[in-house]
């Protein structure tokens, strides 16, 4: 590229909605992997972090390989739906570029997904709304990983009716939430009107047309704030013992560089600790950083990634709060009123 092209860094993109509308399952199709399988009474009950490389979602996409992205892939934060986790939610929604709302075609908007939409009016987040089990309409003829607008054509006459009131109802009840919004394709205000793209976590129908509204229009929306700086912000996701590296914490790095060794300031039940990252470890690219698996070490990482961090003395770290870098030569005291006003 271009000597004045900006370094953007990869958009951190919040999956959000009611409980079994399909968070997980979604992206265990875009993953190919099956997460949602292995949860508890199928709910999710942590929040989660995967990164996907451009690459992964290049091969997704019907994108031909000369046709440029500028983020080098997406992170994206898996919350649950179930009420009680209205705290994972808020954290999640509150370290975001953007998000998706995950909405049930067959049942539409429901409770937790008003309260997701409230959040993200409270806190001015843009979003793209997945109208999800499409493949659930009756008669519906799946195809595979196909753009939505294809499969839509290649469904009879009676699908085709059931699917659009079902959308008109979806398009009403946002309304009523305050938003304005249309199916992505016909979308002609894109700045004012929120995108709908239908899709199956089933059949990947519309899944090639997500990931392209993600890599393309969040760098074209937002350049500025996806333009990669190397002062560490960092959020403590969740505090877990792990038998081979005893506590470990998961963050999501938004901005800047972490390196092993590093001395950290964080919030702790019992006051702030001051510690140094024992180990740096991420997931291998398109898995889930909560789920046990194998863990690449790292010397230094980049924004923005979610990462998993063995540390001395964090058992109590408070999740949702910033994780502070205390560079040599900084003043710990200062490091320290930085992490508590976070
Ligand atoms: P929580 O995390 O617990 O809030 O749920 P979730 O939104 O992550 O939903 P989840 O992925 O657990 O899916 C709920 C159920 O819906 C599971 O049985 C999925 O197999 C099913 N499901 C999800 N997406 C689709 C879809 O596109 N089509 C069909 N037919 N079933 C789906
Ligand atoms: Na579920
Ligand atoms: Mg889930």
């Amino acid at each position: 590229g271009n000597r004045f092209d900006r370094e953007l860094r990869a958009p951190i993109c919040c999956i959000l909605g009611h409980v079994d509308a399909g968070k997980t399952k979604l992206l265990d199709c875009i993953r190919r992997s099956n997460v949602q399988g292995g949860e508890a009474g199928g709910i999710t009950q942590q929040i989660g972090a995967t990164y996907l490389p451009v690459e992964n979602i290049r091969e997704r996409t019907s994108l031909k390989a000369e046709a440029t992205i500028k983020v080098p892939g997406l992170l994206v934060i898996d919350t649950p739906g179930h009420q009680s986790f209205s705290n994972m939610r808020l954290r999640g929604s509150s370290l975001c570029d953007v998000a998706v709302v995950v909405v049930d075609i067959t049942r539409g908007l429901e409770k937790q997904t008003i309260e997701s939409l409230d959040l993200l009016k409270q806190r001015n987040v843009r979003f793209i709304v997945a109208l999800n089990k499409v493949d659930r309409l009756y008669g519906w003829k799946t195809c595979p990983n196909a753009p939505i607008a294809k499969a839509l054509k290649n469904q009879s006459e009676d699908v085709q009716r059931e699917f659009k009131w079902r959308l008109t109802e979806v398009v009403t009840q946002l309304k009523g939430s305050g938003f304005n919004a249309s199916l992505y394709y016909e979308n002609k205000k894109v700045k004012e009107v929120v995108n709908i793209v239908p899709t199956s976590s089933v059949s990947a129908e519309g899944i090639p047309d997500l990931l392209l509204l993600l890599v393309r229009w969040v760098p074209e929306i937002m350049m500025e704030r996806l333009t990669y700086v190397d002062n560490v912000e960092c959020t403590v996701l969740e505090v877990n013992e792990d038998k081979d590296f005893g506590t470990t914490i998961d963050v999501v790095l938004i901005n800047g560089v972490l390196r092993k060794g590093d001395r950290i300031v964080v919030c702790t039940k019992q006051g702030l600790v001051t510690t140094n990252i024992r180990y740096l470890l991420t997931p291998y690219p398109m898995k889930e950083l909560k789920a046990k698996g194998v863990y690449k070490h790292h010397e230094e990482l980049k924004a923005a990634q979610g990462a998993k961090i063995a540390v001395r003395g964090l058992r109590h770290a408070i999740a949702g709060t910033a994780l502070i870098v205390v560079k040599q030569g900084d003043d710990l005291e200062q490091a320290e009123v930085a992490a508590v006003q976070e």
